[in-house]
């Protein structure tokens, strides 16, 4: 979206994981506030705080929405000043039809009501869903459904204040349009395991690379965290990987647990190599260069067909970046360990800066291991034994082109 946002996949915190519709309140955005501050989180760019579903209780006679009285006593503004006194930014929840996903009062039919709103209380970002409006299933989007994201898009505009626009339809057949819609648009149903990931994100965003780049990012939803105390969780070594794959696809990076947050956690979303990664200025989104993984159709994917089993296979993503290659070795196999030897200069298939050039047109490589953070030397091949279930390693390397 033409809006100035975007340029880089937004970073944040998201309060669904963590409390759904339970404690979404004034009280506990203060304690995530402060703990984002206390970890040092804004300073590596994790700058949005953002309220999802349940904050909203009813329309009052103006039609203007109004706060869960008991939660946001003070009301919306309040919220919002105290997350911008800890210099971060304020964002909020809503949903293009009738009512949000969780029940709540949505937009439709009020959508310049809530731009001036949002506006009103300093919001910096909205995410807009997609439940309970006409054809939320539909594919290709219908025209009804993208002529409502088109409205609350003018109206925010209209505003004049420039708001980061997040969609949150569930189908990655919105990646198409979703570039004239928003800065970012969700390409899967909700991520809340590691079974969920492959299945929305994995096994999807490889196909959307097309799609993605500055102002405007495919979103394969949050990062879950391994948090034994939140409902939604993967083991540690799942959540470095989600870390480590959802940087190489230029996604959005939206913590899903901050009060939480274990020690292993807090190192993986602190890992200042694996975020320049993410926040890559050429925005590239990177794509699978090699995998052994049975052939998955490219589109169409639609929510029926979404529960598949993670196949026991392994993959290798590559993600073009300033000053070379970013490189996620993947095994999917749940049960055994797997060997994966990769050649280097495999990585220009994925990379637009060779474009035209012949496949062979560098052999080696400097190779860093971004999670050790250990030089490697100059390498023709990375060769690794990853765990089983999910375990991954993750490299940068800087290809060595032979003078002419
Ligand atoms: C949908 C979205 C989630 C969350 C919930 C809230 O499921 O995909 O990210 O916003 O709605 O109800």
């Amino acid at each position: 979206l033409d809006n100035g946002l975007g340029l880089l996949p937004q970073m944040g915190y998201n309060t669904w994981n963590d409390f759904e519709c339970e404690g979404v309140s004034a009280k506990n955005i203060s304690k995530v506030a402060d703990k984002m501050v206390e970890l040092g989180l804004p300073a590596l760019g994790y700058e949005y705080l953002i309220i999802d579903d349940c904050w909203a209780d009813h329309r009052g006679k103006d039609g203007k929405l109004v706060p869960d009285r008991n939660a946001f006593p003070h009301g919306m503004k309040h919220v919002a000043d105290y997350v911008h006194s800890k210099g971060l930014k304020f964002g909020i929840y809503m949903d293009r039809g009738r009512w949000t996903c969780a029940g709540r009062p949505g937009s439709q039919g009020y959508e310049e009501v809530d731009a001036k709103t949002f506006v009103s209380w300093g919001a910096d970002y909205v995410k807009t869903d997609s439940c309970n409006g006409p054809d939320s299933l539909e594919d290709p989007p219908s025209a009804a459904a993208i002529a409502q994201y088109q409205l609350f898009r003018d109206a925010l505009n209209a505003t004049g204040r420039p708001v980061f626009l997040a969609l949150s339809g569930w189908h990655n057949w919105y990646s198409p349009y979703g570039e004239s819609l928003a800065n970012s648009w969700r390409i899967g149903y909700d991520v809340r395991n590691w079974q969920s990931a492959w299945n929305f994100a994995i096994r999807v965003n490889g196909f959307l690379s097309d799609f993605g780049g500055p102002g405007g990012w495919n979103d394969p939803d949050m990062l879950v965290g391994s948090s034994s105390k939140t409902a939604v969780q993967m083991t540690p070594q799942q959540s470095r990987t989600q870390f480590s794959l959802w940087s190489v696809m230029a996604a959005p990076l939206l913590l899903g647990s901050m009060l939480s947050m274990g020690h292993h956690d807090l190192e993986t979303y602190t890992n200042t190599e694996v975020i320049a990664v993410d926040q890559d200025p050429l925005g590239i989104q990177g794509e699978i260069v090699w995998e052994n993984c049975p052939l998955r159709k490219r589109t169409n994917i639609k929510q029926s067909q979404f529960y598949d089993e993670i196949p026991a296979c392994q993959q290798v993503w590559a993600r073009p970046i300033t000053d070379g290659f970013a490189i996620v070795l993947l095994n999917l196999d749940a049960e055994k360990p797997a060997n994966v030897s990769f050649a280097v200069s495999d990585v220009c298939w994925s990379s637009q800066a060779f474009v035209g050039k012949p496949c062979n047109f560098f052999e080696e490589a400097s190779v860093r291991d971004l999670w050790r953070k250990e030089h490697l030397g100059i390498r023709k091949f990375i060769n690794v034994t990853l765990a089983r279930d999910g375990a991954s390693q993750m490299f940068k390397i800087k290809p060595i082109i032979p003078q002419a």
